[in-house]
């Protein structure tokens, strides 16, 4: 409406200013023309009256006969009702005849033989305007006098009167017709304009600046200005991708400037199965432990960083006893930083959702490592309603409405959808941890869509490779009705658009670990003591849950095979396997358990020397500094997953080497492989490849140690989880400002008046 008013006010104006104008020069021009028509009239009837007149003049009646005579024609004439009077002078001047006798005193005869006046005179009566036409009356060449023809003109000030309210009415009407078309017309353009901008906003803008058959959402009229806005919007990405990249060292402190000064200190909440901190009963006391998680690892940080609330599932024997009535509780317990809130699930709620629908229908489903993954309906439905619970968990501890919730995992991929239809100003940056497999493997799911429809409730969902990201387009592509932009990186279901973007995951840096540590040399004595080997044996590191995926039996057969083919490492070469126990109550997982013991020992008992193992398996839980102890302990670290979304394993080892040595062999199936590229990267099926990787990092020299060494770790450094993090805030932020830009485009399209109402309460906001 406003726009509008722009419009209308400048048109009301000029028709004003062109009727204050024009009025009075139509009120003179009609005036003129209608005295034109009187002196006609006056000349036809003083040519009329002349002939009947002379001949009464020259009649040598009677004066007073004449008299009546020369009247009653007069009063035939003024039968006109235009004609007000008429009267003769002689050619003396004196007024002889007039009609009627009611004809006003100063209207005189002319002077005698005065020139023929083509317009008559104007007088201003009483009882009105009367126009005085003055003819001669001649016969024979001589004068006898003169004819006075009187009209009452008051008509023509009526007339005026009539035709400036016309005028007035008429430019009135022109002007509503023509304000009608303006706001018809402003308004649609308007709305046009709003469309465009939108698309053009949503990035849409490189339709019209480079694809000119492609579909153009902004209308033909924004071409011009699309290349510019495209500009615009790549300068400003650029700037932030740039402000994102020159912040070398990323640290907590970054992640709170963001939440301060991007996010303007919105709450962060964030979601996950596995909770960071684990209360477990160890007879009279309670122990905290943390869980071997990378997901945990990764997240933790970032949880202090940002100080808001994780909830996850309250797994450990004594979480009860030490939760307040809402079952939150502060950590980290030595230093409390952010707030845990517990949700309990039931026994059949963990089996169903956690160890059947997640860990043996999702888990295998996502990462090839032949292992058939099952699917059972009441597993599905105790899947459903867990997120359904952490869905209410996450609407009772948001203290906003737009929160911003970061869900993790395979654990929750119906949770985003259930928290859009519930917070719908929510930003949900959903990242799933693991693989994403092609479609065809996907399509196995037997709930396949509702996974797909849960997952695109979210704002932004993130991968860690763009191969993962490829294959959710297709599978996506391929199951749903969905338009899935490839150039802008966003899938459009159901009306919300989500972005999906690779963010590969990483660890804190420096390591809180790593500040707890001895010398590298005390470290490597250290644990060489505890294993019982000599100073000078070789020792080789993996980390890892006792997990299907991780490759444990292959990485085993390349030890086998190394000491078949250089037998001068029997005795000289340990390797030392940490393995968490892992989902034990899973069959899979038990005869995992079973299998990896076996071929330790038969491999150990095949190459005995009787005090230097070639495998030394630990199958119970490490905390951090023990496991960062035994990194730097380590001249090797074998990451041989069969499938892995990162690994964060390899990232750790080399962020605990700050000596700069030490070699890292790494699966090519783990997504850490696209980044730490100057690890010796192996197929982990390929035992013969494996077995010489071992034999490549045994005797790899100390500088091309360094050179590896100092290349990961100062990638690592740079693209550390506080860069992950910090980037799908950023985008989050982005994401939030646009939504913003896009309502207040919209409520500025709305015409009626509550819109400026709306437009301060969504600025106060
Ligand atoms: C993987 C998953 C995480 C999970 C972790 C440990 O890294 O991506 O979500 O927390 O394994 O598994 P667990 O089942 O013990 O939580």
């Amino acid at each position: 409406m406003r726009l509008s008013l722009r419009f209308l006010l400048p048109l009301a104006l000029a028709l004003g200013v062109v009727a204050y104008v024009a009025a009075p020069l139509i009120d003179k021009l009609t005036f003129a023309w209608f005295v034109r028509d009187i002196d006609i009239r006056a000349n036809l009837i003083a040519n009329a009256v002349q002939e009947p007149l002379v001949e009464m003049l020259d009649d040598k009646d009677r004066d007073a006969a004449r008299v009546q005579r020369v009247e009653s024609l007069f009063n035939r004439i003024l039968q006109d009702e235009r004609l007000f009077a008429i009267a003769f002078c002689d050619n003396r001047g004196a007024l002889v005849y007039k009609t009627p006798p009611t004809m006003p005193n100063n209207i005189r005869c002319g002077p005698v033989g005065a020139p023929l006046e083509e317009t008559g005179r104007i007088v201003e009566e009483k009882g009105g305007t009367l126009h005085v036409a003055t003819r001669p009356v001649v016969i024979d060449g001589q004068h006898l006098g003169q004819l006075l023809v009187v009209h009452d003109i008051s008509f023509i000030q009526r007339r005026s009167a009539d035709t400036r309210a016309y005028l007035v009415y008429l430019l009135a009407a022109i002007g509503g017709v023509f304000a009608l078309i303006t706001v018809i017309i402003a308004e649609w353009s308007w709305r046009g304009w709003i469309a465009g901008t939108k698309a053009l906003i949503r990035g849409q803008a490189r339709f019209h600046a480079q694809e000119p058959g492609a579909q153009d959402p902004g209308g033909r009229e924004l071409r011009p200005i699309a290349r510019d806005l495209a500009a615009l919007v790549n300068d400003l990405e650029t700037e932030r991708r740039t402000r994102d990249e020159s912040q070398v060292s990323w640290a907590p402190q970054s992640l709170r400037t963001i939440l301060r000064e991007d996010l303007k200190g919105e709450e962060v909440l964030i979601v996950s199965n596995r909770e960071p901190y684990i209360h477990v009963r160890r007879g009279e006391g309670i122990e905290l432990q943390r869980p071997a998680s990378g997901l945990v690892t990764a997240l933790e940080p970032v949880m202090r960083a940002c100080s808001g609330t994780w909830i996850a599932h309250g797994s450990g024997s004594a979480d009860r006893d030490v939760v307040d009535t809402n079952d939150r509780v502060q950590v980290p317990p030595d230093n409390p930083a952010y707030r845990l809130r517990r949700v309990w699930l039931t026994k059949e709620e963990e089996a169903g959702y956690y160890y059947g629908f997640a860990n043996e229908g999702l888990w295998p489903l996502c990462h090839i490592a032949h292992t058939r993954p099952v699917f059972r309906a009441a597993d599905w439905e105790q899947y459903r309603e867990v997120n359904r619970r952490f869905a209410d968990a996450v609407v009772e501890e948001s203290k906003s409405d737009n929160p911003i919730v970061l869900v993790q995992d395979y654990h929750f991929a119906l949770l985003p959808r259930m928290i859009r239809d519930r917070l719908p100003g929510a930003t949900i940056i959903t990242f799933w941890h693991i693989p994403w497999p092609n479609p065809e493997t996907f399509g196995v799911c037997p709930w396949q869509t509702e996974l797909l429809e849960g997952l695109l409730g979210s704002s932004i969902l993130g991968f860690h490779t763009q191969f993962h990201c490829n294959n959710f387009f297709d599978t996506v592509d391929r199951s749903l009705e969905a338009r899935v932009d490839r150039d802008t990186f966003t899938i459009s279901h159901g009306g919300n658009p989500t972005e999906v973007h690779r963010y590969p995951i990483s660890i804190e840096w420096p390591p809180a670990a790593l500040a707890r540590q001895p010398a590298v040399a005390d470290c490597r004595d250290a644990a060489r003591r505890e294993l019982g080997i000599g100073p000078d044996v070789k020792l080789g590191i993996g980390v890892d849950r006792l997990d299907y995926t991780k490759g444990i039996l292959e990485r085993f057969a390349a030890i086998e095979r190394l000491l078949e083919i250089e037998p001068q490492w029997i005795g000289r070469f340990s390797f030392l396997q940490i393995a968490a126990p892992s989902r034990s109550s899973i069959e899979e997982y038990q005869s995992l358990d079973a299998r990896v013991r076996a071929a330790a020992q038969r491999i150990n008992e095949r190459f005995d020397t009787g005090g230097c193992p070639p495998i030394v398996l630990r199958i119970e839980h490490h905390d951090a500094d023990r496991v960062y102890a035994l990194y730097r302990a380590a001249d090797l670290c074998f990451v041989s997953s069969l499938h892995d979304g990162m690994n964060l394993v390899a990232k750790e080892y080399v962020a605990s080497r700050d000596d700069e040595r030490g070699v890292l062999i790494l699966s090519q199936f783990a997504g850490a492989s696209r980044e730490l590229l100057e690890a010796l990267i192996v197929n982990p099926y390929d035992t013969e490849q494996c077995a010489n990787a071992l034999r490549v990092a045994l005797a790899m020299s100390p500088a091309e140690q360094r050179d590896r060494m100092r290349s990961m770790r100062s990638l690592v450094r740079e693209f550390n989880v506080y860069r992950w993090a910090g980037r799908m805030l950023l985008d989050a932020t982005r994401m939030r400002n646009r939504r913003k830009i896009e309502s207040q485009a919209q409520t500025q399209a709305q015409p009626w008046p509550r819109r400026g109402a709306k437009i301060l309460r969504l600025r106060g906001g």
